[in-house]
């Protein structure tokens, strides 16, 4: 069984990076990166649209990143009001709009506490960006929608099935262009991977891919409440917060968010089905709370209480075109070893990436020369620089081995044990690399979609996250009762 995912438009997307003329500084070569020129955003100019009037709500930490994204959008914005039931957090964002986002703010940029009161008070509110704890992303986009405005809402769609399902119907009912923050699919280095290597079928059939957020410890220590910065309760129980430090720390607890797996998962789990156009057929996984359990943490402060694993492991199995292609996919919040990163693996190369630009690795292997698509002005390869070698996955590093000994018991050494090591396979590079923020694509081709009222331009639509977020959340599923889940049709049909 699979459903169809919408195919990318990358009208516009273009203008994030420059295939044609990469730079190789001498100051980056050594670590296997390609600078795009800087013809940044900025730089170019562009094409003005019209101006979209936009709203922010939620001014945490995404909402702020969301900000300082859509700062290198040259034209097309203007910020009129943000909206935070926080103060302490709402009016900074307030401030540096004022500052940094000069060129998209023509007026004192409004304050609200809530969304209901900044809807009706500025109807001029074209575009909202909603950036609050995910319960509150289904009625905040069905209520912005219901008056006509566009949304932007940010992943995981919604912590429920049903939140997400009730978002795809709201996107129905009301006219406005409607686009959830798996900003992946506006990343150009993602769909050259997605257009140009995979569908085009370098990597051959792929059988497996792999996908990994290892997150250490220090990453979720309890937030505090700074002190005389209480919202009252009457306020926090309007939105369905029981306390200021659920409020704080919404991420541990299943009534705001969907836990690891769904913070993080999400991005990368949507990465095996838009690559594929496709959804899985099966998943087994298996996951707890392995470490958060609220008790003394070796530093002598208590550990956080996580109500929804900490640790996740995810095994789907997908029927692409290709045949059967299976999908290892681990969370992982108590070690940051090797990161995160996706990696897709077929029988003629594989391919490794990741928002963070360090990983961009592609391998052919054995018996497939590559050197067609590295020529041209317009390579869809790139050749890694020799004096690169420090990649862990299947190059070797270039810094001398030790020769490995072993001893007997007398403890004198002995032969060199036989270690047989596979031949490194040939290493490449997918020449593209984003010269803004990873949001900034996504928030253009959403302001792009919204100036020409067209939704067909979105990357990133909500039945596609709707598909995602089932594909991620029904993990619990096999959690609860530690069977296999077999989808069905009707669980990615809205
Ligand atoms: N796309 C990405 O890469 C990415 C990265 C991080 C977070 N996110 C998503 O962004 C969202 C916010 O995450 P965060 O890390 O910024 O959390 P956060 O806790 O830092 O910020 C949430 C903000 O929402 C505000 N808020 C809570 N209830 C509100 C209400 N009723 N009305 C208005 N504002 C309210 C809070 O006061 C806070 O300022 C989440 O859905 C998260 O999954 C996306």
């Amino acid at each position: 069984m699979s459903t169809e995912i919408t195919p990318p438009q990358t009208t516009g997307l273009s203008r994030f990076m420059d295939r044609r003329s990469f730079i190789r500084t001498s100051a980056v070569s050594g670590a296997g990166l390609y600078l795009a020129t800087s013809k940044s955003a900025i730089a170019q100019g562009e094409k003005a649209g019209r101006t979209i009037k936009c709203a922010l709500v939620g001014c945490g930490a995404q909402g702020d990143r969301l900000r300082v994204a859509a700062s290198k959008i040259p034209s097309g914005i203007e910020w009129v009001a943000v909206c935070d039931i926080w103060k302490y957090n709402r009016s900074p964002v307030a401030r540096r709009m004022a500052y940094e986002n000069k060129h998209q703010v023509s007026g004192p940029v409004a304050e609200y506490e809530t969304i209901e009161e900044m809807l009706d008070k500025q109807p001029e509110i074209e575009a909202v960006f909603i950036a609050t704890p995910d319960h509150l992303h289904a009625p905040f986009s069905r209520l912005a929608l219901s008056k006509g405005k566009s949304v932007y809402c940010e992943k995981m769609m919604s912590n429920t099935i049903e939140g997400a399902r009730d978002m795809v119907k709201a996107g129905r009912e009301f006219n406005g262009i409607f686009q959830i923050g798996h900003q992946r699919h506006s990343n150009p280095r993602y769909i050259h991977l997605r257009e140009k290597i995979i569908k085009k079928g370098l990597l051959g059939q792929v059988t497996h891919c792999y996908g990994q957020w290892n997150r250490g410890v220090s990453a979720s220590k309890p937030l505090g409440i700074p002190k005389n910065q209480e919202i009252p309760t009457e306020m926090l129980a309007k939105y369905g917060f029981d306390n200021m430090e659920q409020f704080r720390n919404w991420r541990w607890f299943a009534k705001y968010g969907g836990g690891p797996i769904s913070d993080l998962g999400a991005h990368q789990i949507d990465m095996f089905n838009w690559m594929y156009e496709t959804t899985p057929v099966s998943l087994f996984a298996t996951g707890g709370v392995d470490y958060y359990d609220g008790t003394m943490g070796p530093d002598g402060t208590p550990k956080a209480k996580f109500e929804l694993p900490d640790n996740v492991m995810c095994l789907y199995e997908y029927k692409t075109a290709q045949g059967t292609m299976r999908a290892y996919y681990q969370v992982l919040t108590t070690t940051g070893s090797q990161g995160y990163y996706e990696k897709h693996m077929g029988v003629s190369g594989s391919a490794i990436i990741s928002e963070s630009p360090t990983y961009n690795q592609v391998y052919a292997e054995p018996s497939n020369d590559w050197s067609e698509y590295a020529t041209g002005d317009d390579p869809i390869l790139v050749k890694s620089p020799d004096s690169v070698k420090n990649k862990f996955w299947e190059h070797p590093r270039n810094w001398a081995k030790p020769a490995p000994k072993s001893y007997n018991v007398t403890g004198v050494a002995k032969a060199v044990a036989d270690a047989r090591e596979s031949k490194a396979l040939d290493p490449w590079e997918i020449p593209v690399i984003l010269d803004v923020y990873p949001h900034t694509p996504h928030v253009a081709n959403f302001i792009e979609s919204v100036q020409q009222k067209d939704p067909k331009k979105l990357t990133c639509n909500v039945m596609d996250s709707f598909k995602s977020c089932v594909t991620v959340l029904k993990a619990y599923e096999c959690l609860k009762n530690g069977q296999k889940y077999n989808f069905t049709q009707a669980d990615f049909e809205v």
